[in-house]
């Protein structure tokens, strides 16, 4: 292991906490997580979390000197273990960190796995945001992807969150889902946005390699909205939630005024965060890392006393200038020329002049000279990648 990872040093981080597990894998999903029964359930939680709380000390000395801005507890199915887990795992942090300057502490939890043990240790903890999974407002599409619950199992939980009191509340949906039409995504956004949670994230649905879904797929078991249906659907959901009152910040994210998730901006502001847990990626400074995403190589390395990091990379410095433009792109409100001038001691507008006006001419683009910001037009949002790769230069 270099040195760099072991003398970090940063004034403030956020913290992103991964908890592997699931009821039940959903057809589509490849993040690292383990159907809850099928790991001798309590066993390996409590070896899990007792890991946790070993990779936590070892980063005793940043964590006792940073200033920790967000917390964001994801998966996996965070709410599929014990809340005491939880509690434990944030008593453990604030042995080095009272967390008095925490602005958001966000919790991922799934319809149909709360109870009051959870809720009331959510909020011991801290928590005031929670970010749940519900996808579509139809039951024959849930049960087609694999998901737990039914529609109304959704609002149960949904319900019984805000009557103890959670008044920032996220819900993710996805769109190009087998077989959903543009009548289906409009019905689901009638109907999610009466509810009014503060955030909404809107997912495309990506065929990952390793899914049952993509399985499916290849075996021609199943078709999916072809690219014009899922552009639309896009557009349905940009148009749908503005009428709502959700201001578009990211091109997948909205938010009721003020409800931004601060721990995502921190990801797309480019700034710096700790991932503790298996599989989690870290950025603090010019240094990025991430820990095995294999459960016993993760514990293994954590028994040994040895921080479970697979990979660490220095960041050079036009590879994070590019990132910063790539994930500041990705915000409505864009990237800030001059933030990016002092930071990277550069002229921006010199330095990517034909590609800024090849953009802009492609109407991808637009510099707005009030705020001397460069932004994504609609059209750009629709072909983000094109124009990141412009202002990838080796
Ligand atoms: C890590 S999951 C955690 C949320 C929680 N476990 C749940 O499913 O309710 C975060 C979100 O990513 C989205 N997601 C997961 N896999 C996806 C995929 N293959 N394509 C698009 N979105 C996906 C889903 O909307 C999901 O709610
Ligand atoms: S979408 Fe959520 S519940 Fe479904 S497998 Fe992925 S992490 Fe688990």
């Amino acid at each position: 292991m270099s040195l760099m990872i072991n003398a970090l040093q940063e004034d403030a981080i956020s913290l992103y906490i991964h908890i592997p597990f699931c009821v039940e894998k959903c057809l589509y999903c490849d993040f690292v997580s383990y159907k809850i029964s099928d790991t001798e359930k309590q066993n390996s939680v409590e070896t899990y979390v007792q890991a946790l709380k070993n990779e936590i000390s070892m980063y005793e000395s940043l964590l006792r000197s940073a200033s920790i801005k967000t917390i964001f507890i994801g998966g996996g199915t965070p709410s599929s273990i014990e809340g005491q887990y939880i509690l434990g795992i944030i008593n453990h942090i604030k042995q080095y960190n009272a967390l008095s300057n925490l602005m958001e502490f966000t919790i991922e939890v799934n319809p149909g796995t709360l109870n009051d043990e959870k809720i009331n240790a959510y909020l011991s903890a801290g928590v005031n945001r929670i970010s749940m999974g519900v996808q579509s407002a139809q039951d024959t599409l849930l049960k087609s992807i694999g998901r737990i619950h039914t529609f109304n199992e959704f609002l149960t939980t949904y319900k019984g969150i805000r009557e103890k009191g959670f008044e920032n509340i996220s819900l993710d949906l996805m769109f190009g889902l087998p077989n959903q039409s543009i009548e289906d995504v409009e019905y689901t956004l009638k109907v999610i946005t009466e509810l009014a949670p503060e955030h909404i994230s809107t997912y495309a649905l990506k065929l990952e390699e390793g899914t049952n879904m993509y399985r499916a797929y290849e075996r021609g078991e199943i078709t999916l909205p072809d690219e014009e249906t899922e552009r639309a659907m896009y557009h349905l959901i940009e148009k749908v939630l503005k009428e709502k009152g959700y201001e578009q910040y990211e091109i997948s994210n909205f938010a009721k005024p003020q409800k931004e998730s601060k721990h995502n901006l921190v990801y797309w502001e480019n700034k710096s965060y700790l991932g503790l847990g298996i599989a989690s990626h870290s950025k603090i400074g010019p240094l990025r890392f991430n820990n095995f995403s294999n459960f016993p190589h993760y514990i293994e390395a954590l028994n040994q006393n040895l921080k479970p990091v697979e990979e660490e990379i220095p960041i050079e410095r036009d590879e994070d200038l590019f990132e910063t433009i790539m994930l500041g792109l990705r915000l409505n409100k864009g990237i800030s020329i001059e933030a990016i001038n002092t930071k990277y001691e550069i002229d921006f507008v010199e330095k990517y002049h034909t590609e800024i006006e090849k953009l802009k001419i492609q109407k991808l683009i637009t510099h707005h000279i009030e705020t001397d910001r460069i932004a994504l037009t609609a059209l750009g949002r629709d072909l983000s990648n094109q124009v990141f790769l412009e202002f990838m230069k080796d």
